[in-house]
């Protein structure tokens, strides 16, 4: 059966950030920032919640795949096109939390989000910061239907897509929603390797 997709609310903000730190605990870029696990475990959290907050919610992007149960399994948060940087206004009412994530971490974080903005393309588009399910649950198609719902208005509309793929073996996964890789770099520090990816819609029939 095919999962519900909500379009994330305020009020969703904590299980979208809770779902997403559970799945992003061993991602190779969240390991940059923070390269010790229970650091990184006990940081995610807020770090997603207040995100979520100061930005990506607003732009009407953010969405939840649920189970039977109600209970939310996928996250996949999207901004729409030209929504990609965060306008200052929501970087200083983030800044305080997101120290507090940051910690020590923070001159890193910074280095780590200039070199993503470097390599971002300029062009319009949706931009697919994060998806996650819920480790438990992997497997099952919830991520899978959150990006053929979303891919599914890219196509309508004729907008492209972008994400930057942050391990090598999700690469086929995208690959098969039709992403293309178009970049390849590393972060800063002698960090991990990045994959930019970018879909063109699929041509109207
Ligand atoms: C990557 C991730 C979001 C996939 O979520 P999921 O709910 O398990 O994915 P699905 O079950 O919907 O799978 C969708 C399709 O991709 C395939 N797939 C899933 N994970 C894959 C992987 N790592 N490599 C290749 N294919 C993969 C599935 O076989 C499925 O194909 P199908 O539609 O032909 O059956 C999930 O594993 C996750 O949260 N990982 C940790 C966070 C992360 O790495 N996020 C992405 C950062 S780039």
């Amino acid at each position: 059966m095919e999962p519900r997709i909500l379009s994330a609310e305020t009020n969703d903000e904590d299980r979208c950030a809770e779902l997403l730190a559970a799945a992003f605990a061993n991602d190779p870029l969240m390991a940059q920032i923070w390269p010790e696990l229970g650091e990184r475990k006990r940081s995610l959290p807020l770090y997603f919640r207040t995100s979520l907050r100061s930005h990506h919610l607003a732009g009407g992007g953010v969405e939840i795949a649920v189970g039977q149960d109600g209970a939310a399994t996928s996250v996949a948060v999207w901004d729409p096109p030209d929504h990609w940087q965060q306008p200052i206004t929501s970087t200083l009412r983030a800044a305080p939390h997101l120290l507090q994530a940051l910690g020590t971490r923070t001159r890193a974080a910074l280095r780590i989000r200039r070199t993503l903005d470097h390599h971002h393309p300029r062009a319009p588009h949706w931009y697919l910061v994060n998806i996650g399910t819920r480790p438990a649950l992997s497997g099952q198609g919830f991520a899978g239907a959150l990006l053929d719902n979303r891919l599914a208005v890219c196509d309508e509309t004729q907008m492209p897509a972008y994400l930057v793929c942050t391990r090598e073996e999700n690469l086929s996964l995208y690959e098969k929603y039709g992403f293309r890789v178009t970049e390849v770099f590393t972060l800063p520090a002698s960090g991990p390797t990045m994959w930019s990816m970018w879909r063109d819609p699929a041509m109207p029939s």
